[in-house]
């Protein structure tokens, strides 16, 4: 159970609410730009005016046309405990630093506004609890899917139903990857390049390409979800560093488009227990599935709710203006409570489910590899499989000059029983190649 309890009292209708805005980078700079051109319209939704009364850079003295020079500081930790200051805005990104700032905020009774995944998916729980012990909100729309606003769905509109899985394309710079490779064949590092010049990617593009970043919106949209707490350590994850060309023309031949997927799933085992799994991994999917055509930077999520059934939400999932989009919202959303006092519902994590392995979870895979074209050797790939309990869907083959490839498609298995038959694949002297072995997605997709 979360305690929210102070009641904080506004500044009153019509009084300016004083903003430290730490990071003037691609989001920062359109926060910065967005609000200053919509001043009036944003004092009129707040009932006061929203005034940034300083920027936290780095280097103060790189040219930022527009930016007062008087405005500019690189003492963050000053900035944020001015006594002017109501509402803090990070969006500096990394972990510890930020960390510091937030924390020395929300203890001195500011509001704070992040699209730090990272830092969050890290130390929700000590965050939560400064802000509840200090009466203040914690908002960080933009920390999943950018523009689309999947943090306030959770947190209000879905928060009377039961919620039973979360899935789809959280990471804009990966989903340009691949989506690039497949389109136009672009290789994968001009395609990296593109994104980040575009400003998608982390500061670290490690972070996208290891579904680092697409792990942290798990953890957050898991947490959220099923009222429970998931960090960055409790999700499975592999990027998509692996993935070449060729596994993409192969996974277009037989249908399929490569994306990284993020799946949030609540498990029930035969005695009813619940628990939750959250999974970052390059995932086939069908062409014909909306995920497929999900281009560019954009994201998708679905919601699987009891009541409410599918849902499904697309969006501009990075770059500066969509993020400036989310951060925006709930700077509204914060300097209202400063105004006119009060806060918004704080996370709750009262389920406290555990964290159910990897390995109970249920999946499919797609195996791409190369055997000795013989008679026999089809049988003892089978047995290998039914050792595992895992049965096949589809096996095709193409043949070769005395070497056959072979493409295996499974039904849903558990995981373990999976990586055990990936692993014993490998030492069979008739299997001379494994290309790829990717999951399908054993759940709704
Ligand atoms: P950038 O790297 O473009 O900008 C970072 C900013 O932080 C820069 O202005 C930099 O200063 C400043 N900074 C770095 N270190 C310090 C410091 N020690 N003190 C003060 N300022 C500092 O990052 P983004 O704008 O892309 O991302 C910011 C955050 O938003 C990250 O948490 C990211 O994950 C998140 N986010 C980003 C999205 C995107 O599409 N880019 C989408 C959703 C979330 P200087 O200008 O001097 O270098
Ligand atoms: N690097 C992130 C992405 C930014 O590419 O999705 C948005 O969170």
């Amino acid at each position: 159970m979360t305690s929210q309890t102070k009641i904080r009292t506004g500044k009153g209708e019509g009084e300016a609410v004083g903003i430290a805005l730490l990071g003037f980078g691609t989001v920062g700079a359109e926060v910065f730009r967005l609000l200053g051109e919509n001043a009036d319209a944003f004092a009129h939704r707040i009932g006061g005016p929203a005034e940034i009364r300083g920027v936290a850079v780095q280097n103060k003295n790189k040219l930022r046309p527009g930016v007062p020079k008087d405005l500019l500081t690189d003492d963050a930790k000053a900035l944020v405990m001015r006594d002017d200051i109501d509402l803090v805005v990070e969006v500096i990104g990394g972990i510890d630093f930020p960390r510091e700032l937030v924390l020395a905020a929300l203890n001195a009774g500011k509001s704070v506004v992040t699209a730090n995944k990272a830092l969050v998916a890290a130390h929700a729980d000590e965050l939560a609890e400064a802000a509840d012990n200090a009466g203040v909100d914690l908002y960080f729309e933009a920390a999943v899917a950018a523009a689309i606003p999947v943090v306030g769905m959770l947190r209000r509109s879905l928060a009377g139903d039961q919620i039973q899985r979360i899935s789809g394309i959280v990471n804009g710079t990966t989903n340009f990857i691949l989506d690039a490779m497949e389109s136009t064949g672009a290789s994968y590092a001009d395609a990296l390049a593109e994104a980040t010049r575009l400003g998608y990617a982390e500061a670290d593009p490690t972070a996208d390409v290891e579904g680092h970043d697409a792990a942290s919106k798990a953890a957050i949209l898991a947490s959220l979800g099923f009222h429970t707490r998931v960090t960055f350590d409790d999700v499975y994850c592999e990027g998509i560093s692996n993935i070449t060309a060729e596994d993409i023309s192969a996974a277009q031949q037989a249908g399929y488009s490569i994306k990284l997927l993020a799946i949030c799933e609540r498990l029930r085992d035969a005695e009813g227990n619940e628990s939750v799994n959250a999974r970052v991994h390059p995932t086939l999917v069908p062409k014909e599935h909306p995920l497929a055509s999900v281009s560019k930077s954009y994201n998708a999520i679905f919601v699987e709710a009891e009541a409410a059934g599918s849902l499904m939400f697309y969006g501009n999932g990075a770059g500066g203006n969509p993020t400036a989009s989310a951060v925006l919202g709930d700077v509204v959303g914060a300097s209202r409570n400063i105004v006119h006092g009060g806060r918004a519902p704080g996370e709750n994590t009262y389920a406290n489910l555990p964290i159910a392995d990897f390995g109970q979870v249920y999946t499919r895979y797609h195996i791409d590899m190369e055997v000795v074209d013989r008679t026999g050797v089809l049988s003892a790939i089978s047995a290998l499989f039914a050792k595992h309990n895992v049965s096949l869907r589809t096996v095709r083959q193409e043949d070769g000059d005395g070497i056959a490839r072979l493409i295996v498609v499974t039904h849903t298995a558990l995981e373990h029983e999976m990586q055990g038959i990936v692993e014993e694949l490998g030492q069979l002297d008739d299997v001379k190649a494994v290309h790829s072995v990717i999951r399908l997605d054993g759940g709704q997709l």
